[in-house]
């Protein structure tokens, strides 16, 4: 099949990439022409694990193409996907701008049939929106679906290409099987491939991604009452994780959920029940908890150094949101990073992979070392941010030695405090003793 996906972002990529694996011939489109340029000269503008394999081999093999040109890629592809973005607005509410603009742009283009899947993620009743905006602007037939994306960013190819399930929100039959065709392929073992209506479809992602965040903001409460108690949440996290009604994802303690999907939809997802005036105190309270938990985190670092954070160098270790991807966006570390110099510290940063991002939001601001041990150097704490597996066993004594004041606020209970007390480091971690 043919198939044009708007949008060469996180999702988009993967999308275009993974259906270019199964067989399809997909031009992957987007407006900047700089992700276009690149992707053309063989480089990835994100850092996804196992992508750069799959892009090369289907480029080689000719099933994938980029282009800055919607209207070349829409004229020639039976199947649409939309992967734009959804970012919220200043004050939090959802802004689908680049969805309705990308419909425009796809409406104009249209040189016959064709079904639009959207993969955006996008407020109840938004693909409609879509359908009225396309059908005002062409006289050809064409059907909407609503496909949301459940992949997470640094395991994202093998969550496309091995879903849990399918969710496809639709009301025309034929379409319908030509969308259970498209992904057989990725549900040989058996997942299941879910239809709805075009709204269910839409409420499904943000009713998934609420109750990911709730699970979260939920366990960093428990791990502050660990706290308050002397209890260790790591002992209570076990007593939970194991229990067959619970499970043991989404239960690990932490600066609070971050990216650029959980804060924005808890939010949308409150907007949206505030709209019809129906219960929205959970959500409301789950973006209260998870702010509560970054802030803390920062507080209990600058009540640590008091005044004295002004003569102070704090290193980070790792700035994306989670690991395995480059993503800065939401991640608590830019938060912690602006607290600090507010505050009036130095500020060094090691990330295996984020690196260059940081240096173009912060510029001299900040110094942004290219290896982990370098930032540590005359370092008075430092900060664990992000869970890369690097940091999991470091050398404790080369640490000791390069540091000028042995603290460490360890954002991801990394690490024992006791190890951590006997190499004579000050520790502090989340709903556990300190030492
Ligand atoms: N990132 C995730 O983990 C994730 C997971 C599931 C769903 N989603 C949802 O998927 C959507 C895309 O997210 P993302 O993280 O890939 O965003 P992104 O910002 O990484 O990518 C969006 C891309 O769309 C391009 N674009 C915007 N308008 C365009 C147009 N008219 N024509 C061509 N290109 C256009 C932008 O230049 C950008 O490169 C969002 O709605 C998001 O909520 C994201």
């Amino acid at each position: 099949m043919k198939i044009a996906v708007v949008g060469t972002g996180y999702v988009g990529l993967v999308v275009g990439t993974g259906l270019a694996e199964n067989g399809h011939f997909v031009t992957c489109v987007d407006r900047d022409s700089a992700i276009i340029d690149r992707l053309r000269a063989g480089q990835l503008p994100i850092y996804e694990p196992g992508l750069e394999e799959l892009v090369v081999r289907n480029v080689e093999e000719e099933r994938l193409h980029f282009s800055s040109n919607l209207a070349e890629a829409v004229g020639e592809a039976l199947l649409i996907f939309v992967c734009v973005g959804t970012p919220s607005h200043p004050n939090g509410d959802p802004d689908v701008s680049e969805v309705l603009a990308a419909a425009e742009e796809i409406a104009h283009a249209m040189t016959g049939y064709r079904i639009i899947v959207n993969k955006s993620t996008c407020p109840v009743g938004t693909t409609e929106l879509i359908r009225d905006t396309v059908k005002k602007l062409t006289p050809h037939s064409f059907d909407v679906v609503v496909n949301p994306e459940f992949l997470k960013e640094g395991a994202a190819v093998d969550d496309f290409m091995r879903p849990d399930r399918i969710v496809v929100g639709c009301d025309d039959v034929r379409v319908l099987e030509i969308m259970k065709e498209l992904y057989a392929p990725f549900l040989r073992t058996g997942k299941p491939f879910l239809t709805m209506d075009l709204r269910s479809a839409e409420l499904t992602k943000y009713a998934v991604n609420s109750m990911i965040a709730a699970r979260v903001a939920l366990m960093n409460e428990l791990a502050n009452i660990c706290e308050a108690y002397g209890a260790d949440v790591s002992s209570v996290r076990e007593g939970v994780a194991t229990d067959s009604r619970i499970g043991a994802t989404y239960v690990f303690p932490g600066l609070g959920f971050g990216g650029s999907c959980l804060p924005k939809e808890v939010q949308a997802a409150a907007r949206m029940a505030r709209e019809k005036g129906v219960g929205y105190e959970i959500l409301d309270a789950v973006t209260a908890a998870n702010e509560r938990q970054q802030k803390r985190f920062i507080r209990r670092v600058l009540d640590f150094y008091g005044e004295a954070v002004t003569q102070k160098t704090i290193a980070l270790w790792g700035a994306t949101f989670k690991a395995r991807t480059d993503d800065l966006r939401g991640s608590p570390a830019l938060r912690i990073i602006d607290a600090l110099l507010e505050a009036g510290a130095k500020v060094s940063v090691y990330d295996p992979v984020a690196g260059p991002k940081l240096t173009a939001l912060y510029g001299d601001k900040i110094s942004v070392t290219d290896k982990s041990y370098d930032a540590l150097e005359r370092a008075d704490g430092l900060l664990v941010i992000t869970e890369w597996r690097e940091f999991y066993r470091p050398d404790v004594e080369r640490m000791a030695t390069l540091m000028r004041e042995k603290v460490i606020f360890d954002g991801r209970n990394l690490y024992r405090p006791k190890v951590m007390a006997d190499a004579g480091f000050r520790y502090f971690s989340i709903g556990r003793p300190s030492v």
